[in-house]
């Protein structure tokens, strides 16, 4: 028998230690929040890509009184990058959540695992690491891939 570990490495980095385009990209998720339509969770989640033609895309959750058929944030907004732009690459993406409170969640907001697994068929298909910034009221978690928020996940069949 094996032992196996998986080891998922996070840098919390306060917002003055972002560069540039991580500052604006988790600038860009923050204000994408305004997007939401949450009447009935009251999260207003925002999420926001770079793609590698240089275009931005964003989305916002969108809820729907037959719960199943709303949308989160991340998927809103990679469905978007996908439809719009089939030849671009994703070059980074950030996530930002509002409570009811109307205030940037205090922790970093980790995208579900649906949202996981739909983000990680662009990292795929961009042969590529794309880095995930999720937003906190005072840090940012900078994580180095999708493929690290998902371990062992499924990629084919
Ligand atoms: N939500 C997202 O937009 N992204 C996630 O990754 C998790 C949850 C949304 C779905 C729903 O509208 C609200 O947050 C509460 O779950």
């Amino acid at each position: 028998m094996k032992d196996l570990e998986l080891i998922t490495h996070i840098k919390a980095k306060a917002y003055a230690e972002l560069d540039d385009t991580e500052r604006q990209l988790t600038e860009l998720a923050i204000k994408s929040t305004a997007g939401s339509y949450a009447p009935y969770s009251h999260f207003n989640v925002g999420a926001a890509i770079l793609l590698d033609n240089g275009q931005t895309v964003t989305g916002a959750n969108q809820e729907n009184v037959a719960f199943p058929s709303g949308t989160c944030a991340e998927r809103s907004a990679c469905f978007y990058a996908g439809a719009n732009y089939p030849q671009a690459h994703f070059m980074m993406i950030a996530i930002a959540a509002k409570d009811s409170s109307g205030e940037l969640t205090a922790q970093p907001t980790a995208p579900c695992g649906a949202c996981r697994q739909a983000l990680l068929e662009y990292e795929m298909r961009a042969g590529h690491d794309v880095p995930v910034l999720l937003a906190g009221r005072d840090c940012v978690y900078r994580l180095d891939s999708v493929h690290s928020l998902l371990p062992l996940s499924f990629t084919e069949f």
